[in-house]
């Protein structure tokens, strides 16, 4: 689905440390939009800008990052908020899930006392109707036995029930975006689809728009409608997640879908990109990505920009229109 009214517009979003070797540009100049209710995959490899762009959609950057540009959500800039309005509006507009619940849940509180906390919080309940509210969104995360596990400590739980639980944390205040950063990446391949089949229900049944952060462009391809896809702090292909699939037009995205596990392929035969992607101190003057691309040419020593590629796809390459790259249907061939 590709939503019609836009929720969150970021531009020119730029995200810097000043470091011993010099300014590290970890983010440089991302513009994306997400629409009421869309779901949108941000997937790269580690260090390609992903956490820190999804942390700054709620204003939770590392208090050394300088962040320049706008994050406009609900036609207010979250970047210049005033402290108190952003907490206001983490929380009740947007809420993050993470790929370790136990930051987000307390150990010394019970799961129940957690969640009627921030019920009481927002909505201003009494105990009882807190209480009985949360057990009801503890079954709707598919908790079992929900009025037991109200009572009991987030250690008793599994990781799987865990990221549920945060996930039913994240929901209180029935959020119009819920930023999920590698949700799934710490569980076992069977609770990783359950989870992520959890997200996109809750996400149609209540019109929750997602920003879904991964470095696994197979899990972006179950769940979301569109696509950004990061390399070195840049995002180099915007478009929906079919035409990623079918015909990528920018080498590393292609790259990113030989890489996908499917069947009668064993693991160590599955094609991974050689090299890796540099620290922002080291990022290339050209195209960033043009160590590790198989289609180097004259002409990508220059920087390239993110140019319009046909009707809501942009691509980082200037060669995307004489490239014809594999996408997952041919690698699985
Ligand atoms: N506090 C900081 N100081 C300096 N550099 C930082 C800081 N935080 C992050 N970075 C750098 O910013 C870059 C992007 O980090 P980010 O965490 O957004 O990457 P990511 O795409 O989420 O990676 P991963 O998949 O490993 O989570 C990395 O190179 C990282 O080293
Ligand atoms: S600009 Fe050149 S190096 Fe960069 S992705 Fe395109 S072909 Fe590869
Ligand atoms: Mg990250």
């Amino acid at each position: 689905m590709t939503a019609d009214t836009e929720l969150l517009a970021v531009g020119d979003l730029t995200i810097s440390f000043q470091t011993p070797r010099g300014v590290a540009q970890a983010v440089s100049g991302s513009n994306f939009t997400i629409g009421v209710g869309e779901r949108v995959g941000m997937v790269g490899e580690s260090g390609s800008g992903k956490s820190l762009t999804g942390l700054s959609l709620l204003g939770l950057t590392p208090p050394a990052a300088n962040v320049a540009g706008s994050v406009i959500f609900d036609g207010r800039d979250i970047l210049s908020l005033p402290k108190k309005e952003l907490r206001r509006m983490r929380g009740e507009q947007i809420s993050m899930i993470f790929q370790e619940p136990m930051t987000a849940l307390d150990p010394v509180f019970t799961v129940g006392q957690q969640i009627s906390a921030t019920f009481r919080a927002h909505h201003g309940v009494s105990r009882a109707d807190a209480k009985e509210r949360s057990i009801q969104l503890l079954q709707e995360v598919g908790i079992p036995e929900p009025k037991r596990r109200y009572s009991e400590y987030p250690h008793q739980l599994s990781g799987g029930m865990r990221q549920r639980a945060m996930i039913a944390m994240a929901l209180v205040c029935e959020p119009k975006l819920l930023v999920a950063d590698e949700p799934t990446t710490a569980l076992d391949v069977t609770i990783q689809a359950q989870v992520l089949d959890l997200i996109v229900k809750l996400s149609e049944d209540h019109g929750t728009a997602v920003l879904l952060i991964t470095h696994d462009i197979g899990v972006v391809a179950e769940t979301c409608d569109r696509v950004l896809t990061m390399y070195a702090g840049q995002i180099i292909e915007q478009c929906s997640v079919d035409e990623a699939l079918e015909r990528p037009k920018h080498p590393y995205t292609s790259g990113l879908l030989s890489a996908i596990p499917r069947p009668g392929v064993a693991a160590e035969d599955l094609r991974s990109i050689p090299g890796r992607v540099p620290l922002p101190v080291d990022f290339p003057s050209g195209c960033r990505f043009g160590p590790r691309c198989g289609f180097l040419a004259d002409g990508c020593d220059e920087p390239q920009d993110l140019v319009d590629a046909g009707p809501h796809r942009w691509v980082r390459c200037w060669r995307h229109a004489e490239l014809d790259l594999p996408g997952a249907v041919a690698h699985h061939r």
